[in-house]
């Protein structure tokens, strides 16, 4: 059913579980000083304390061992390890608590996938132009390199960035994560230029410096959605899906898996709508120099957050301003046959994510793929027996199986997000994507495994090791 030694895993970030936001010297974050900004997040709750996991990681060991994992994707906290985001100033406390962490993974037999970066920038190099400077890339490379240097004996699996889209999107054009920017059409395309040359500074990195030595795998996780087209017979339609893609997915992964450069279709896009609004002649998606490290091959495998699917429609495009929007120029349709899940934006289809795989191994070259993110979300009651997200996962895992053996789509692992109830982001805790449910305003913040975790943990026992229902 599944190759051998397949990652059976569950993911978690730094900022949605650790807490500890002060604690033995860490620095702040843009994400601790957006949620203590009033209005930002649900109900302004906070990262603070999360799920105490810098205190309690004992407590998520024993899920990890409880739901029988064979990997677990955490990510450091760039601001713990170095609190004003320089390598000059390390904070031990910090590189202690993650050694731990590895150290105890290591020896129950779970090998950690390391993001370096989830969404979670120091404050300090946020307030020296953060992302939006040229001068992050060598930032985040000297980080990248001294967490290869520290911890790359033990860890084999890197992740660069986590959802660069996102980031970028969500924190300088939407204006509802961190940092909160509404720079509309503009800042988004430089921060997700200057994650792209970042990220590759440090894949060239490790490549040159530790690869031969460390053997181990750096990519970065990129977020999509599946697109169809509305209506699959309209010409308009099916080029704004292409946009779509384009937008999303194709912005980081084709310069790292086919170009070195942008999708045409994204520049196209933009630039014909910079010369409707009268913009001077200069793109506002950066172009990338020679002087910039090289993209194209600056990954090892295809790591993919996938969470649902949306139909498009073209048009929609708000003509006479400037944004990523009217850039996109396509609508997103739900399809109503698709249940929605928890938050608003989750359609369930699990489908979408076999088509997806499909789309990947024939437009990146037929990648070795991690599903580095997958998941469902509950609001309102907490429900223990929750058996709609298991119903979930038993499909999405069953499409993946699908798209290994009859697509023959190279995917080697499977993420679910998330291993318990977190901070979900300017949700803050009203979403809960957990395989255990942990309360926030429990004083002992306890862990209590869903039935979705039981099942999952039957599933991982069932296909451990040889791939073959046992
Ligand atoms: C992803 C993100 C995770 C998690 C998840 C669920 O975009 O990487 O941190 O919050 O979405 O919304």
């Amino acid at each position: 059913m599944f190759p051998p030694d397949f990652a059976w895993g569950a993911a978690t970030s730094a900022f949605q579980i650790e807490g500890g936001w002060q604690a033995d010297g860490k620095g702040p974050s843009i994400w601790d000083t957006f949620c203590h900004e009033k209005g930002n997040v649900f109900g302004d709750q906070t990262g603070d304390v999360a799920c105490n996991s810098y205190e309690l990681w004992e407590k998520d060991l024993e899920c990890i061992q409880q739901l029988g994992l064979t990997h677990y994707r955490l990510s450091v906290s760039w601001a713990r390890l170095l609190p004003d985001g320089m390598t000059q100033h390390v904070n031990q406390r910090g590189v202690q608590y993650y050694n731990r962490v590895i150290n105890d993974l290591l020896a129950c037999n779970v090998s950690p996938m390391v993001t370096l970066y989830h969404f979670d920038l120091p404050q300090a190099l946020h307030d020296l132009g953060g992302w939006k400077s040229p001068e992050i890339a060598t930032l985040f490379d000297n980080y990248a390199k001294f967490c290869f240097q520290t911890f790359g004996d033990r860890v084999k699996f890197w992740i660069t960035i986590n959802e660069p889209h996102i980031c970028a999107k969500l924190g300088y054009e939407d204006g509802i994560h961190a940092p909160g920017l509404k720079e509309k059409g503009t800042t988004a395309y430089l921060v997700g230029h200057n994650m792209l040359r970042a990220h590759a500074k440090a894949w060239h990195s490790y490549n040159s410096e530790y690869r031969a030595k460390q053997k181990g795998a750096v990519s970065l996780a990129f977020n999509s959605d599946w697109f169809e087209p509305l209506d699959p017979s309209c010409s308009a339609d099916i080029t704004a899906t292409e946009r779509e893609f384009a937008f999303t997915l194709g912005w980081f992964a084709w310069p790292v898996f086919v170009t070195g450069d942008y999708p045409e279709t994204m520049r196209f896009a933009i630039n014909s709508q910079s010369q409707k609004l009268g913009f001077d002649g200069t793109s506002r998606l950066p172009t990338f120099s020679d002087d910039d490290p090289f993209i194209l091959g600056t990954a090892d495998f295809f790591a993919l957050n996938y969470y649902t699917a949306r139909k498009v429609k073209a048009g929609g495009g708000v003509d006479q301003t400037l944004s990523m929007k009217s850039d996109l120029d396509a609508k997103e349709v739900l399809d109503p046959s698709w249940p929605i899940c928890g938050a608003p934006w989750l359609a369930v289809v699990p489908h979408g994510l076999r088509k997806l795989l499909r789309y990947i191994k024939d437009t990146f070259h037929n990648p070795m793929v991690y599903i580095t993110e997958n998941g469902f979300s509950q609001m309102g009651p907490v429900q223990i027996e929750d058996w709609e997200r298991w119903e979930f996962y038993s499909s999405t895992i069953s499409e993946v199986a699908k798209a290994i053996q009859e697509d023959g789509v190279n995917v080697r692992g499977y993420f679910a997000w998330s291993l318990m109830d977190n901070f979900e982001w300017a949700d803050g805790f009203s979403v809960r994507f957990g395989l255990f449910h942990v309360d926030p305003s429990d004083a002992e913040l306890s862990r209590t495994m869903y039935r979705s975790g039981r099942e999952y943990a039957r599933i991982i026992s069932k296909y451990k090791t040889s791939g073959q229902a046992k």
